[in-house]
């Protein structure tokens, strides 16, 4: 029996809201033996910077390098969106995510059969789907210098982002994208746009030596990242395994959000490399929306992205696949009893809050154990 250290980052706008939600699932896991979790908590974010002036503190980004797993709600708002740039919420994640070395972010979209109606895609395109975008998370146009904008002294400015990925980079992403498909479906789809960019004509040539070098049973296919966008859209179940770098793949998962009903039903785990020595790997888990300030302090939030994403640390970070399985299972049960946030629910459906979702999916977990 292990005991596991998270470090809790709630954040700005629903993060907290969610935050809230997950922690009942933690203390139920607490409560059941098994494993067990020490949590601790941290400011990230707008309420960082409201504090102590930085997105993140020194501190809390200490204990989050020596925590198991980092649970991350969500940050940002209109609240902070004068604050100079290098303090702005986002350069919170940011930090973390760069820190902590996390190159490796996997984004499954999975349609749950009782939201196959709450898609804005028929029902036959959608029904069934479950695929995983791996979105590079180090490195690209996030990181690349220089990043700055200039003044041109003619009345002009010009900013500047660097796309850059070195063949490392490319090659552990791709490593890591290939070791998934051997435990899903076989298939690695890869996207660039290596028509336009060299950071591509490098990326696809990475990807294709590293399949070769000892992940020939995988089957590889290439698409240009826009064309990509429309097959998603078309038909996204012809992927598996959607290996992507960090812009596209930003852009890719918010679009693959919405074939599975909402944003607000979407996970996600960040990790990187593992320690030769003790087999572990830093780890934070969020999930893929943001802080939606439109509907904080409303109770509409939906906490499945979140809840799902403690899911995800518990099959990636602690091997606990038989209790991943369970809550998984428990958000499927609630959904199929028509329980409904206001984001999946259809015209004349009821809805019920954050709070009571959050509580259904307890009760759901208790079902099961019973
Ligand atoms: P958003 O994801 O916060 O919201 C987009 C839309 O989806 C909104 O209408 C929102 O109400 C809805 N939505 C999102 N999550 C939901 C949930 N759990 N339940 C119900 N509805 C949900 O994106 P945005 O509005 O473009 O960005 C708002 C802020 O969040 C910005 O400051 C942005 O930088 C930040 N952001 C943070 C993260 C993160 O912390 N990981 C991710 C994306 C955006
Ligand atoms: C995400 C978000 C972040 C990103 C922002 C908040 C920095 O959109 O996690 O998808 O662009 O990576
Ligand atoms: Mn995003």
């Amino acid at each position: 029996m292990a005991t596991h250290n998270l470090l809790l980052l709630p954040g700005d706008g629903i993060g907290p809201e969610i935050m809230t939600e997950v922690k009942k699932v933690i203390s139920w896991f607490n409560a059941r033996g098994g494993d067990t979790f020490e949590t601790d908590e941290g400011l990230a974010g707008g309420s960082a910077y409201d504090a102590h002036g930085q997105a993140i503190s020194d501190g809390d980004m200490a204990k989050a390098m020596a925590s198991d797993a980092v649970i991350f709600g969500a940050v940002g708002g209109p609240k902070w969106d004068s604050v100079p740039y290098d303090v702005r919420p986002e350069a919170g994640l940011l930090r973390l995510r760069k820190d902590m070395e996390l190159f490796a972010n996997l984004r499954p979209a999975i349609c749950y059969p009782a939201l196959a109606d709450a898609s804005s895609l028929k029902k036959e395109i959608i029904e069934g789907l479950d695929i995983l975008i791996l979105r590079e998370l180090t490195g690209g146009v996030y990181f690349g210098e220089p990043k700055e904008i200039t003044d041109l002294g003619n009345g002009q400015k010009r900013g500047v982002d660097t796309q850059v990925y070195d063949t490392y980079e490319i090659e552990r992403i791709a490593k890591a994208a290939f070791e998934l498909a051997r435990t899903r479906d076989g298939k690695v789809t890869s996207m660039e746009k290596r028509n336009v960019m060299k950071s591509g004509v490098l990326w696809n040539e990475v990807v294709t030596a590293t399949h070769k070098n000892g992940y020939e049973d995988i089957e590889l296919e290439h698409m240009l990242a826009d064309a990509g966008g429309m097959q998603l859209v078309r038909w996204p179940k012809q992927f598996d395994v959607i290996v992507t770098d960090n812009l596209f793949g930003d852009m890719l998962s918010d679009v693959a959000a919405m074939l599975t009903g909402s944003l607000g039903m979407l996970p996600s785990a960040s990790l990187g490399a593992q320690d030769a020595k003790t087999g572990k790997r830093k780890a934070l888990y969020e999930p893929v929306h943001g802080s939606a300030p439109d509907i904080a302090g409303t109770g509409a939030a939906n906490p499945i992205a979140m809840i799902a994403s403690f899911g995800m640390a518990l099959r990636y970070s602690f091997e606990l696949a038989a209790e991943a399985d369970m809550l998984d299972k428990a958000i499927a049960n609630a959904l199929d009893k028509g329980l409904r946030t206001k984001d999946i629910a259809l015209d004349g459906d009821k809805t019920i809050t954050t709070v009571e979702m959050g509580n259904a999916i307890i009760a759901e977990l208790d079902a099961l154990s019973a």
